[in-house]
């Protein structure tokens, strides 16, 4: 094993409980941490969150919370008890709510902004009536979530180099949407393989499809670990 940190977290998207910590299992060799998202905690709620982290893993929370700082700080504060290790919310959210995320964190857990969707590009930015391309905004959004003392952010691999000049160093880029060479890009925009979001700057690397819907997910996330030469 390579000295640096295995940055592949995997996402665990599935209503299947089982399904979910077998597959947690079975890619543990080859990761750094889990990912448990919206369709995983509307199924199984925080017991289910628990049984994920008990699996003695990183866990990644990916719950995306957009709502007023009030509500925001409230949920932060239940969901850090859980044990996970980085909780999302939406860097649109403005920096009062990004602000209470942080403080109600407390430290106890990385509190990361989500800026531009990865299945969303430049035609889906003017659709929504936002100027400027998705990396603009994703660079604007990430400047405001390191000023509002966030942790870090999630982002596309493309907006990578454009949010470390902006952003600096030691700021967390968590970049989902990796598609290997030759595996399909279904509702994924914004993408680059893992290697290549790697050398871009990636501190971690959100493999969902490509390694769940894999005929062996273990390979896959081997596959992949090959490829950043960490195993
Ligand atoms: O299957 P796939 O590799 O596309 O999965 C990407 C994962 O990352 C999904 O769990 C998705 O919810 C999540 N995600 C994303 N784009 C973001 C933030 C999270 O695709 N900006």
């Amino acid at each position: 094993m390579s000295p640096q940190p295995n940055p592949i977290y995997v996402a665990l998207d599935t209503a299947d409980l089982d399904g979910a910590l077998s597959l947690a299992r079975t890619v543990g060799p080859y990761v750094g941490g889990l990912k448990v998202g919206l369709e995983f905690v509307s199924a199984h709620g925080p017991q289910g969150i628990r049984q994920i982290v008990a699996l003695g893993r990183p866990v990644f929370l990916d719950v995306k919370l957009h709502d007023i700082p009030n509500t925001v700080a409230g949920a932060v504060r239940a969901l850090a008890d859980l044990g996970v290790a980085i909780v999302n919310i939406h860097a649109s959210g403005g920096r009062a709510m990004m602000q209470a995320a942080q403080e109600a964190a407390r430290g106890r857990v990385k509190i990361i902004g989500v800026t531009i969707l990865t299945a969303l590009d430049d035609a889906d930015m003017r659709d929504i009536g936002m100027t400027g391309s998705a990396t603009e905004q994703a660079v604007r959004l990430a400047r405001l979530a390191k000023a509002s003392g966030l942790d870090g952010v999630v982002c596309g691999a493309p907006d990578l180099g454009a949010i470390r000049a902006a952003c600096g160093p030691g700021f967390l880029t968590v970049v989902p949407g990796s598609r290997p060479a030759g595996s399909a890009v279904q509702d994924q925009k914004r993408f680059m393989t893992p290697g290549a979001a790697r050398a871009a700057g990636a501190d971690i690397l959100i493999l969902g499809r490509p390694v769940t819907a894999a005929p062996d997910p273990a390979a896959a996330a081997k596959a992949v670990a090959a490829e950043l030469e960490i195993v």
